[in-house]
């Protein structure tokens, strides 16, 4: 997403709030029951959703899966770990100017920084002001503690990351999660370009759940969402 983006195209990243009722939000709660069955005996309280590569589709899907959790009953908490590129805050047209990162720049209790949202159920973390070392802090025992203190508060935390290859980030918040799901942008992204980034999640011993494919042309003309959710490698 750039700076070109306009405000219907945000607006889209929560159809499930929207339009509960459209194909789309049904795919969401599809993505929503196959991650608890993907789960039988384990807890999946804490997600994210990875990409190899920019754009693909990564905070739309994050976004639209916490609304369908909130819209469950569960007390949900989205939280903005893309400490690069930022984008939860104009998703919910918050402000940005506290978030994760006060928390480690002003010490302020992670609890001061949750922000209600429009939605039940629906808590967001913003970025906060945009660190130099997104890697370290994201790696830092104070985010660890953080993310212990949330899970006693929270249902379900669902994090939003860079992509998987530019970068560590991702990877690193892969050890606080349960579970991760792959998006790939279907037609655009060079296959090899997803196999590394699913090396890179398997060398971090992330637990990929399955695998979205997005289609953000074809979902241009009237809202289609295709995925594919499975366990294939
Ligand atoms: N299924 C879809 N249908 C239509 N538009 C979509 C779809 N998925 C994503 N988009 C649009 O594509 C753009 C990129 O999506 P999104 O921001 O979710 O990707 P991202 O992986 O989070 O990107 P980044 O790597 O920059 O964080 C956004 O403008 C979004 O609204
Ligand atoms: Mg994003």
């Amino acid at each position: 997403m750039g700076p070109m983006s306009q405000p219907d195209n945000k607006q889209r990243h929560l159809i499930a709030a929207i339009n509960p009722k459209s194909p789309v939000s049904e795919a969401y709660r599809t993505l929503r029951t196959n991650i608890q069955f993907s789960a039988i005996d384990q807890q999946m309280q804490v997600l994210m959703v990875a990409s190899a590569t920019v754009g693909e589709g990564k905070t739309t899907t994050l976004t639209n899966l916490a609304v369908t959790y909130a819209q469950e009953g569960k007390k949900v908490l989205l939280i903005d770990a893309d400490l690069r590129n930022p984008s939860l805050h104009q998703v919910f047209q918050q402000s940005n100017r506290v978030g994760l990162t006060s928390a480690f720049l002003n010490h302020q209790p992670i609890t001061d920084v949750i922000s209600e949202t429009n939605i039940d159920n629906l808590f967001i973390i913003p970025s906060g002001p945009i660190p130099p070392n997104p890697s370290e802090i994201l790696g830092s025992q104070r985010m660890q503690m953080l993310m212990d203190d949330l899970k006693r508060i929270f249902d379900v935390i669902l994090l939003d990351t860079p992509p998987v290859l530019p970068v560590a980030d991702s990877l690193i918040v892969s050890s606080y999660c349960d579970g991760v799901i792959l998006v790939v942008h279907a037609g655009k992204v060079k296959k090899e370009l997803v196999k590394k980034a699913k090396a890179n999640l398997d060398h971090v011993k992330a637990r990929i759940l399955g695998v979205v494919l997005n289609n953000n042309e074809r979902s241009k003309n009237e809202g289609q969402y295709y995925y594919y959710y499975g366990r294939k490698k």
